[in-house]
């Protein structure tokens, strides 16, 4: 009897590790959101993949990016979770990226720099034709795309990266990985995304008051889309997971932002 006991609690405890922690990592929410801007365009983006620890597939991925057509692809960060060793899983990621042909702007994270090579992993996300931007931006007919280097990591520079000369008619739109660098953002943009806060990844209330990650995420700011003082800005739940790899009432996401031209009255 005591067997049996043993056994019928082995089973729930894996069922319910199984629903809770590891279902949430496999299930893709698909989040849209809708911002105001000066032109039409559709921009996808994918966050934190954590690559070793990323369980969304990537024919899913390719369906998505297949079906959504956007206008560009924005990658926010953490390609992988600590180590050289996750090139080769990251490598059937960016070929597909790249065979989708849609124009790619990505932006480094804190993890990516946790590992030796990160010269490598640059050299790799360039390989496969991905615009690695660093405290640069593109000036392209209607939109500034602006691409923030890591302000976990200190290797932010607003002033570089938002040298260029204002030009009203043009959305600037903004990817970065840390979205604690809006508190030092001076300079005007239509839409920020970020990631790197995994919208809690493990939703315990008040977790993140014991594992410091940052003044955003103190204040309760973690995940959806937010206003700031110069514009608004988006923190992605992101596709993957850091350090443990399990999310509990967290799914994993990819995001559709569509801006719309709004006409302003004169
Ligand atoms: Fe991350």
């Amino acid at each position: 009897m005591t067997l049996q006991w043993i056994l019928a609690g082995v089973v729930i405890f894996l069922v319910l590790w199984e629903v809770l922690l590891v279902l949430p990592t496999k299930w893709l929410k698909v989040e849209r959101i809708g911002w105001e801007g000066k032109t039409n365009k559709k921009v996808l983006q994918i966050s934190d993949l954590h690559i070793r620890h990323m369980r969304i597939s990537l024919s899913e991925i390719k369906a998505l990016i297949d079906t959504e057509q956007p206008d560009y692809i924005f990658l926010t960060g953490d390609y992988v979770d600590r180590s050289e060793k996750e090139f080769e899983t990251l490598r059937p990621f960016l070929e597909l990226i790249q065979e989708s042909g849609v124009e790619t702007y990505a932006v480094l994270g804190n993890h990516d720099r946790y590992i030796k090579n990160v010269e490598g992993l640059e050299d790799l996300i360039k390989q496969y034709g991905i615009h690695l931007l660093k405290n640069e931006f593109v000036e392209k007919e209607d939109v500034v795309i602006v691409g923030v280097d890591d302000y976990a990591q200190g290797c932010h520079d607003l002033e570089k990266s938002f040298s260029f000369l204002g030009d009203d008619k043009k959305d600037v739109l903004v990817l970065t990985h840390d979205p604690d660098v809006l508190l030092e953002m001076k300079k005007p943009f239509t839409m920020l995304v970020c990631g790197h806060l995994h919208g809690k990844q493990v939703n315990i209330p008040y977790f993140f008051k014991i594992a410091n990650m940052g003044q955003l995420a103190q204040q309760g700011i973690y995940k959806g889309k937010h206003d700031h003082t110069h514009g608004s800005f988006y923190i992605s739940k992101g596709v993957g997971q850091s350090r443990w790899n399990i999310r509990f009432f967290v799914r994993s996401e990819v995001t559709i932002h569509s801006i719309r031209s709004v006409k302003k009255d004169s």
